[in-house]
């Protein structure tokens, strides 16, 4: 799929993808680069980020690969460091790193809980902090976008961590979009419905019939495709989204509505 932005929309931004070796990161990354926008992609398996950065410069544009826990606000601090020495700036932060496994609550133990805590919200704060400080000192303005999940309405039994900590970045979303828009600097979120990448699929969707039954009760009959995700992040943070603040889009074919009991009127036989 082609980007649905003009040719430029992001030239001269300098975009950090955090989770930028796989699934929907790498197509945010490879898709920011098409636009324009110099690259900066992170997280743990820097093989995975080197690929990307392969990738992206075979298509013509600059990249750069940093290994990051976004755990660890030391490593972040590090991230931001390496990428205005390369880049000379930054522009753009997507928060899109994440972790997250199907357990029974109850058996949930303290490290469980924080390792999925610990990279969804914690990393996402660590991240926006340190990335908005330098926005803030450019004095330029920028554009932070938080990558959750439509279980933030609905809640998600047996991932309860991820719930809880995405439900978070939703709230930190809101705030600071209030908060920083004295410094220019826009705060949105998107709201992924599923999209079968390779680790969701292992982590999530792979058991039984799952897959199957996620396609057949989507309004839409599938699952989301990764540069459908990427094209709606590439338009929350270009100038054509410039009055668009504290807001989260949701992109999952219509997923989470599809619960009341008027769907079954839906198919109504036709009238006598
Ligand atoms: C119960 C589990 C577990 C599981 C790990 N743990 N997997 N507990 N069930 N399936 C526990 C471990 O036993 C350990 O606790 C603690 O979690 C930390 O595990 P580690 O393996 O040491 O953690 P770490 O290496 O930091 O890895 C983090 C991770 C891992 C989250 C556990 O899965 C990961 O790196 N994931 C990244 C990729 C990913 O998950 N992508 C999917 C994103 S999908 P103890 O007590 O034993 O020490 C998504 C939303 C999808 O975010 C929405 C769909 C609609
Ligand atoms: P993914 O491929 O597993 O992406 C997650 C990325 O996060 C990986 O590249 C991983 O890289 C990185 N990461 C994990 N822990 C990290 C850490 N401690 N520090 C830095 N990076 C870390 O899964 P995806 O499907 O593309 O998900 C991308 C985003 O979309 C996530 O925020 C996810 O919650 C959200 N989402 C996905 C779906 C879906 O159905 N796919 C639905 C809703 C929301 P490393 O292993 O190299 O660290």
């Amino acid at each position: 799929m082609s980007s649905m932005l003009p040719e430029g929309a992001l030239q001269n931004q300098v975009a950090i993808i955090t989770g930028g070796g796989t699934g929907i990161g790498k197509a945010i990354a490879l898709n920011f680069a098409k636009l324009g926008a110099k690259i900066v992609v992170a997280s743990r398996k820097l093989e995975n980020l080197e690929a990307t950065v392969a990738a992206i410069e075979a298509q013509g544009g600059e990249a750069l690969a940093l290994a990051t826990d976004v755990r660890d606000m030391a490593q972040v601090q590090n991230m931001v460091e390496r990428t205005k020495e390369r880049f000379g700036k930054i522009d753009i932060l997507i928060n899109n790193a994440a972790g997250n496994f199907v357990a029974r609550s109850e058996e949930l133990s303290v490290n469980a809980w924080n390792a999925v805590v610990g990279i969804v919200l914690n990393g996402t704060w660590f991240c926006t902090q340190t990335v908005a400080k330098e926005m803030i000192a450019q004095g330029s303005g920028g554009k932070i976008v938080n990558v959750i999940a439509t279980y933030v309405w609905t809640g998600a039994p047996g991932t309860v961590p991820s719930a809880a900590a995405k439900a978070g970045v939703l709230s930190m979303t809101q705030s600071l979009a209030v908060e920083w828009s004295k410094y220019k600097i826009r705060v949105n979120a998107i709201a992924p419905g599923p999209v079968a990448t390779e680790n969701t699929t292992r982590q999530l969707f792979g058991g039984g019939n799952l897959f199957e039954r996620i396609a057949s009760e989507n309004p839409v009959g599938r699952f989301g495709e990764v540069d459908e995700i990427s094209n709606a992040t590439a338009y929350l943070v270009s100038d054509y989204a410039a009055y668009i603040n504290g807001a989260c889009l949701t992109i999952d074919g219509g997923q989470w509505l599809n619960k009341g009991y008027l769907q079954y009127f839906n198919d109504l036989p036709p009238k006598p």
